[in-house]
């Protein structure tokens, strides 16, 4: 069945659908030999490649890697910074699932399957995510119970979240919206800003023995799982 180009370069580890866009964009896809554009329909049979290589779909990938803290979420760094795709030696082009900031820890999914990481990042899925902030002095329930309700933010209002002091000078914070530092921007907003921040859980899934750096491929069934998520 035909299906269009960018849909189908995200299943060749070209990167999501919208990176795809952006490859056919820059001219850089063919198909059977003519310069591709962004509504183009191909099947298996079409000759497909992107800077003159043929492309091909790829059996699915997921990685399950515990962020170390001063990594960028990104393949490429043009600074060269570590990146998270560094620690991940793979037979195939992974890509992160997202975005953790530079300075966050915790559980990040690298995928060469932009399908999947389209479904898992698209709002109207809402995937949940769990992180622990470390801040300077617990906040009260008043607050607890506005970062519940949602607080204000220069793009708007965050939708309701499930937050509890997980001990200490933490707040457990689980969201299903994924802006840009959300966790540190609420904290921010309340008078607690984030001192150190972490993902514990993502979509059902948690870091188990990972340390800092390490990682493991999910299994057939996990993956199954993210994909009716
Ligand atoms: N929220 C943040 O503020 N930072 C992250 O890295 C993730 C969520």
């Amino acid at each position: 069945m035909p299906v269009r180009l960018n849909r189908y370069l995200a299943s060749t580890g070209v990167g999501s659908r919208r990176a795809a866009d952006e490859v056919i964009r820059a001219g850089r896809v063919t198909v059977n030999g003519a310069a591709a554009e962004l509504g183009t329909l191909v099947s298996e049979a079409d000759d497909v490649r992107v800077d003159g290589r043929p492309v091909q779909v790829q059996a699915a990938m997921v990685v399950l890697l515990h962020k170390p803290a001063g990594v960028v979420t990104t393949v490429r760094d043009p600074q060269g910074r570590p990146t998270v795709v560094d620690f991940v030696p793979a037979p195939v082009r992974l890509f992160p699932v997202g975005r953790l900031d530079r300075d966050t820890t915790g559980l990040l999914l690298l995928t060469n399957d932009g399908a999947l990481a389209d479904r898992l990042m698209h709002p109207r899925h809402g995937v949940r995510k769990t992180y622990v902030a470390r801040v300077a002095a617990d906040p009260g329930e008043p607050v607890l119970e506005r970062l519940r309700r949602g607080v204000e933010l220069d793009d708007g209002p965050t939708a309701p979240a499930g937050v509890r002091l997980a001990g200490p000078g933490r707040v457990e914070i689980t969201i299903h919206e994924g802006r840009n530092r959300q966790v540190r921007r609420m904290l921010a907003a309340v008078g607690h800003p984030v001192r150190a921040l972490h993902r514990s859980a993502y979509a059902g899934l948690e870091l188990g023995d990972l340390g800092p750096g390490e990682w493991r491929e999910l299994t057939d069934a996990e993956v199954e799982a993210l994909r009716d998520a």
